[in-house]
Parts: structure tokens; sequence; C-alpha cells
């Protein structure tokens, strides 16, 4: 297959390809279909996870834009501003993370440990807000830091923009060629999604490639559907419009399934904690309270409600996010 890429600015960060790895105990307890996992919690940038794919291109962006610093948001246990520390030491580029206290977890640990403890490690420089702040901090920040005469680049949440997402255009091209080796067509991809970065990808690499792959994100972050839905497809529509995909999303290229959020984002519910221990205990996989143990948990709900009868193969997209699964210690 042609890779629609080649010509992107782009910075090698990740260990790809990932591992493409059946699931037969789980999907065997399940008795669904067969699922498979995408290993992207094995990206590398200390502990791994979604936002390493993006950051191979906004930060190649970043370095053609002859930028020294960056500066990134994210809640206090975020993996994309980890991700964004590492990959700044890297490539040795100074990194700041606004950081807002956007989850109300009951864990003094929240606040030092997990992410936020890689963060500090990695040499990154934080600064907390209120949530409703990060614009006027990140004004007032680049202005300090254009004035010392540095060239900043900001990476926007979660890395979420056509830039970023390109990243999940890259993971199509390497599971088509997983899938033809494994000799599986699956009619499915499950992910957790938030900002949307990574389903947009998704869902503009399939079109762009022509594949029938159906792309659902299960919502962990935004309590609003239609808000949630019209997120995505727009960010979809603008990766996929213009170079280097030139393609057409439809409203029914998206799929998001609600109803696995609970009390909200940050907040693991019953299911996502039996979720988690299920998968770890079968198949030796660690998921994560905020993500990747709720989207399995949408996944092993709907193939209970027989909603998947018929399919064959699907695939999870492990998101990573193990960090925060230790600060979480207190909902096992
Ligand atoms: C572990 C993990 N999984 C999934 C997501 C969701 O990805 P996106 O923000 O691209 O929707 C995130 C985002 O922070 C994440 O850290």
């Amino acid at each position: 297959m042609q890779s629609l890429l080649s010509q992107q600015a782009r910075v090698s960060l990740a260990h790809l390809p990932t591992p493409l790895e059946p699931l037969d105990r789980l999907s065997e307890k399940l008795g669904g279909p067969r699922i498979w996992v995408k290993r992207d919690d094995t990206t590398g940038l200390a502990s791994g996870g979604n936002k390493t794919r993006k950051l191979e291109f906004l930060l190649g962006q970043a370095q053609q834009e002859g930028a020294d610093t960056i500066i990134s948001f994210g809640a206090i246990q975020s993996n994309h501003a980890r991700q964004t520390a590492a990959a700044c030491a890297k490539l040795g580029l100074e990194c700041h993370l606004i950081l807002g206290r956007s989850v109300s977890w009951d864990n003094p640990q929240y606040e030092s440990s997990g992410n936020i403890l890689l963060d500090k490690i990695l040499g990154a420089k934080i600064h907390y807000v209120q949530p409703n702040d990060r614009g006027n901090k990140h004004a007032s920040l680049l202005g300090s830091l254009k004035e010392a005469g540095q060239h900043v680049y900001t990476v926007p949440t979660g890395g979420s923009n056509k830039t970023g997402a390109l990243g999940y255009v890259q993971c199509v091209e390497e599971l088509v060629v997983q899938c033809q080796f494994n000799k599986i067509d699956p009619e499915k991809i499950f992910l957790a999604s938030a900002s949307g970065g990574t389903q947009a990808g998704l869902i503009a690499g399939t079109v762009a490639h022509g594949l029938s792959w159906n792309v659902t994100g299960i919502n962990v972050y935004e309590v609003d559907a239609i808000k949630f839905n019209n997120r995505i497809f727009k960010l979809a529509s603008d990766t996929a419009q213009g170079d280097p995909l030139n393609a057409e999303i439809a409203t029914e290229d998206v799929t998001v399934d609600h109803r696995h959020l609970g009390e909200g984002y940050g907040i693991p519910t019953p299911q996502t904690i039996e979720a988690i221990r299920m998968v770890a205990s079968t198949e030796a996989l660690v998921l994560d309270p905020v993500y990747s143990g709720k989207g399995m948990s949408g996944l092993i709900q709907q193939i209970r409600a027989k909603e998947l009868t018929g399919v064959k193969d699907v695939i999870f997209i492990h998101t990573g996010g193990i960090p925060s699964l230790f600060v979480y210690e207190n909902a096992f």
C-alpha cells in the first residue's frame, strides 16, 4: 500500500510498528468476536501511549518552523502532557505544561505521582491553573517566552488538530499491513475517545484508503453527546480535506458510544474497574482507569448486549495511560 504521508514533516519518536495481538483468552471468556489489541501502549516515550504518534507530526512541524520551546496543555494526570515532556527531552526542546485541576479524584497521590511525577523528572516546567484560566496563562507565557527571544510552538490539548491526527492515519496504514499478514478484515475498531484526534485520524485514514472498517469511539470525556460528535466530525473532515489525504468524511463515518462515561471524565465506573481486572487477569494486559479501561468496558458491554453478533474480528486500540493507574489505587 502506498503511504499518503511520505511528504509530511515528521520526527522519529515511537517504537513502530506496535504489535497487533489476538486476545484469545478474553475473546473466549466473552463469547463474542475475536478481539485483537493494537499495542499503542508500547510506543515508547516514558511508558507509551497514543500521543506519541501525534507528536511525531506535531514536533516535526515545530522543528520545521524553527521552534526551540513547546507549550502544551492537559489535566494534572495528562498522558499527553507526559509524552510531550518526554518528546521534548529527547529532542532537546524546552517544555512548558499548563496543567488544569479539572478532575477531582480523592487520592493525595493524584497531584504528586503517576504522570505528574514523570513530567517533573523529564524536566518540564509546570504551570498549574484552574481549568478556565488556561487561555490567559497561555497568552502571558507565550508573551514572556517570545520577549526572551524563544521560538515557541504550541501543541493543542491532546495533540488534536489536523497535524496530530495524521499520526493515526499512519496507524491505519500500519494496521492494513498487519491485518493482511494475519489474514483478517476487522469490521470494527474500538478506542477510548476524548479530545478526538485519535478517532478523527483513524476515521480519516480508513476513508482515505477506501477501507470499510467502522471506527467506534467510546466517549470517556464529554457530557454533551452532540457537541462531541460534531467535534469528531469536524476534526476528521479537517484531517481528510486537502493535502495529503484529499478525502471527504460523511457524518455516518463517525460512530461514538456515549453510554460509558459514568460520573464524568477521570472517574472510573464499576464496569471500568471490572474491565481492568478481567483483561489483566486473562491476558496480562494492563489498562488504565481514565481511558483504555473505560474504552474496553464499552467493548465488553457491547459484546454482552449482543450488539456485535455476527462480527468476526474487532481491534481494540490500547492507547496507553498506565502511569495514572497508580494514583487510582483506591478504586481497586
Ligand atoms: C491513554 C489515553 N487514551 C485515549 C486518549 C484519547 O485520545 P484523544 O484525546 O485523541 O481522543 C487519551 C488522551 O489523552 C489518552 O491519554
